[in-house]
């Protein structure tokens, strides 16, 4: 967390709205600035709102130049009023409805997943312009982190690929662009990545051998991000070292190079703050509760790990030389599990003290249990870096 937003959050404690996911701006444009430098300059960058599609982030996005890489119609109606400046259409099984809703967006790629996609794009794709297309790949091998490569539901193979590029090579309404691969996400070691673009060498090689002209390489890393105490961060700079190597390989050399990336642009940017309702000894224990708990925030690994493992959590404000003593924290829900810490040390803290969750920007507030006792969903804040916060539109539509 950056010194400005710990400075915030402990001189507004009393009034922040709570639970509250707090965004830092100046966080966000460095994430985009450390992840630009993973790939070469011309580049395409473009942020998977998957990760969070809060409007606010998207629109500071937006502003930084990133494109949307979207998944439904959802995803698309937000970048579209925040103003995206390009979009990159993905996600499994798009409808044909939503293929038509696309065209009228002119987005710079749509990801074809299946042949059944493939089916209806044909079918629907109008004769008035080109459709750009890329392939989403997978090569049947997986790589480390969370699988979405070998095994998983997702992409074509590279043979049912090659077949649909080559009829969309001959295809009067598809302009295909190239190849798309997104193996996995929560990659917290160089070598699953690495591991995953020398797979993408593989099958890029095979279509060039094949004679099928790739113009355009998309690629989504999937950098992680350390949710818990035990999680180690990714060292980007050993890993932009060992990328530049990969670009300077002669296959790179002709294909225009996209990256795709959700957490890795938001999740530091982003921490949860929820305040303590009560204080409780039980049978040994002692117990704090928060105004919010599973509900509404999934300590941000995917549903996974979700109820296991403790966050990295900062305790605001910060007394020196407090006492620490052994607790639990938990929610507001009616079900054990909703425990985001076992047994942890923390300073002593009181019925209105903050507790404050890191890395907190991506995935955990749209995979919380948002339905689970009807409890108060959360609030979301952007702090500029001139020090101003501006509360933002809710993603949960309550
Ligand atoms: C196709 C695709 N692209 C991009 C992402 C974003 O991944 P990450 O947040 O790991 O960057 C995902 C995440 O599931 C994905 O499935």
């Amino acid at each position: 967390m950056k010194s400005e937003t710990v400075e915030y959050i402990t001189a507004h404690s009393d009034e922040l709205p709570t639970p509250l996911y707090l965004y830092s701006e100046s966080a966000l444009t460095e994430a985009v600035r450390e992840y630009r430098k993973l790939f070469p300059e011309n580049s395409r960058i473009f942020y998977s709102l998957k990760a969070n599609p809060q409007p606010g982030i998207v629109r500071h996005m937006a502003g930084l130049g990133i494109g949307a890489e979207i998944t439904g119609q959802g995803e698309l109606e937000i970048s579209r009023a925040a103003g995206s400046p390009c979009l990159l259409a993905g996600g499994v099984s798009k409808s044909e409805a939503f293929l038509t809703a696309l065209y009228r967006e002119q987005p710079a790629a749509v990801i074809i997943e299946s042949a059944t996609e493939w089916e209806r794009l044909k079918k629907t794709a109008p004769n008035s312009a080109r459709i750009p297309v890329l392939l989403r790949i997978n090569p049947g091998r997986s790589f480390g982190g969370l699988n979405m490569a070998g095994g998983s539901q997702f992409g074509l193979s590279p043979d049912q690929a090659l077949a649909v590029a080559e009829a969309a090579c001959g295809s009067d309404t598809v302009d295909f662009l190239g190849l798309h691969f997104y193996f996995g996400s929560q990659r917290l070691d160089p070598d699953p990545i690495l591991q995953a673009l020398a797979a993408a060498e593989e099958v890029l090689s095979a279509f060039l051998e094949a004679g099928l002209k790739i113009r355009v390489v998309d690629l989504g890393l999937g950098c992680g991000v350390p949710y818990l105490e035990r999680d180690t961060a990714l060292d980007m700079s050993a890993l932009g070292e060992q990328l530049r190597l990969v670009w300077q390989k002669d296959i790179w050399s002709s294909v225009k190079i996209w990256a795709e990336a959700g957490r890795a642009l938001v999740a530091g940017a982003g921490c949860f703050i929820a305040r303590v309702t009560e204080r409780k000894r039980l049978h040994g224990k002692t117990f704090i509760f928060l105004d919010g708990g599973l509900n509404v925030h999934n300590p941000g690994v995917g549903l996974g790990r979700f109820f296991r493992g403790s966050p990295i959590f900062s305790f605001l404000p910060a007394a020196p030389g407090q006492d620490r003593e052994t607790v639990s924290i938990v929610g507001n829900l009616c079900t054990s599990a909703d425990c985001f810490a076992q047994d942890i040390e923390a300073p002593r803290l009181e019925e209105g003290d903050l507790v404050v969750i890191n890395n907190a920007g991506a995935y955990c507030q749209t995979t919380a249990l948002w339905g689970f006792n009807s409890q108060p969903r959360f609030h979301e804040a952007l702090l500029s870096a001139d020090g101003t916060l501006t509360m933002l539109e809710a993603q949960h539509g309550v």
